[in-house]
């Protein structure tokens, strides 16, 4: 918001608005190591952010209050687990202020579906918070608390691809050659990342191996090769979102068949991932799963796109 200061707070008043647009994420390489003491996964994960978009805007309020639009807006939670609101309140804590702010979510992530859609939200709010009520937060500490919301969070504020370690917020940024084309088949009903993480311990009986990033990947990223790229996807959570939802591999299949260079489930899932050669390519590949009726909708984006960023005054036109 570009308002003065004293104008904000008045109902129907816009002008102190700020909104940031948050990307999705999808997992090129998700390499995962047996569970550690603290219940975490040790990951090699290679994020790509993807120009589907969620959307935060904060504004003031008396005390912080959440309203979320958008086709699973149902299935967002409008209380204090929501991570949109953890983050606001996380930085009002670290600022020792009050959570004083209205978050209204545009959701167009899918909910709970392997795409970091509630990072996305907390890496928004905590941006347009901190915006807000002019903090002025260094980057540092943004990505901290970031952190010690989610093990995604930190990748949503950075944007673009990155390698994460750890339980995957220790990020390195990554150098991507060129853009790549992306399918994404949602799925109806979300799968919970604690139980497939328990199904992948279940699967491998803990016998997973040292999860290391694929240089091949990692070239094929930095040159920009689709085709070499398409050979290098791997997710270790696979088997584990298949084991839970058999009806998967249906939709993988039919995008492969549909001339998909590789195809993958995103993160813990249940939302399906396909690489396709060109632009063209990824809309044949979506025609095709929308046609086959094997998911609830198939829509294409491009990646790496930018991580979390203010937009300009919406209200200014
Ligand atoms: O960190 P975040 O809250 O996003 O993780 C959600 C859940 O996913 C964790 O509670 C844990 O069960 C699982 N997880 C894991 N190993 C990771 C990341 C997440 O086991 N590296």
């Amino acid at each position: 918001g570009s308002g003065e200061p004293g104008d904000g707070g008045r109902p129907g008043d816009d002008s102190t608005a700020v909104t940031v647009q948050v990307p999705a994420k999808v997992n090129v390489q998700l390499a995962v190591g047996p569970p550690r003491a603290d219940g975490f996964h040790e990951l090699a994960n290679v994020f790509l952010a993807v120009g589907l978009y969620d959307r935060v805007t904060a504004r003031p309020a008396e005390r912080l209050e959440l309203g979320c639009t958008g086709p699973d807006a149902d299935r967002v939670p409008l209380d204090g687990t929501n991570l949109a609101a953890r983050a606001a309140t996380a930085l009002a804590a670290r600022h020792g202020i009050e959570p004083a702010v209205r978050l209204d979510i545009e959701k167009d992530i899918p909910v709970a579906g392997g795409m970091a859609g509630g990072s996305a939200d907390a890496a928004g709010a905590l941006l347009a918070c901190d915006a807000l009520w002019g903090l002025e937060t260094p980057r540092e500490q943004l990505l901290e608390i970031c952190a010690e919301l989610g093990s995604d969070v930190p990748f949503s504020l950075v944007g673009g691809a990155a390698l994460g370690r750890g339980r995957g917020e220790r990020l390195s940024v990554l150098e991507v050659g060129a853009e790549f084309h992306w399918v994404f088949a949602t799925a109806d009903g979300g799968l919970s990342t604690p139980a497939v993480y328990r199904e992948f311990d279940r699967l491998t009986g803990s016998a997973a191996s040292e999860p290391q990033p694929s240089e091949a990947l990692l070239a094929a990223l930095r040159r920009g090769d689709a085709e070499q790229l398409a050979a290098c996807l791997a997710n270790d959570l696979e088997p584990a979102a298949l084991s839970l939802r058999p009806e998967l591999a249906r939709t993988l299949e039919t995008g492969r068949g549909a001339g998909a260079a590789a195809a993958l489930v995103s993160g813990s899932g249940p939302t399906c991932a396909f690489l396709a050669k060109s632009a063209e390519g990824a809309e044949s590949v979506a025609g095709a799963l929308r046609e086959a009726g094997v998911c609830r909708t198939a829509r294409t984006a491009t990646g790496p796109a930018p991580g979390a960023r203010v937009l300009p005054d919406r209200t200014a036109t």
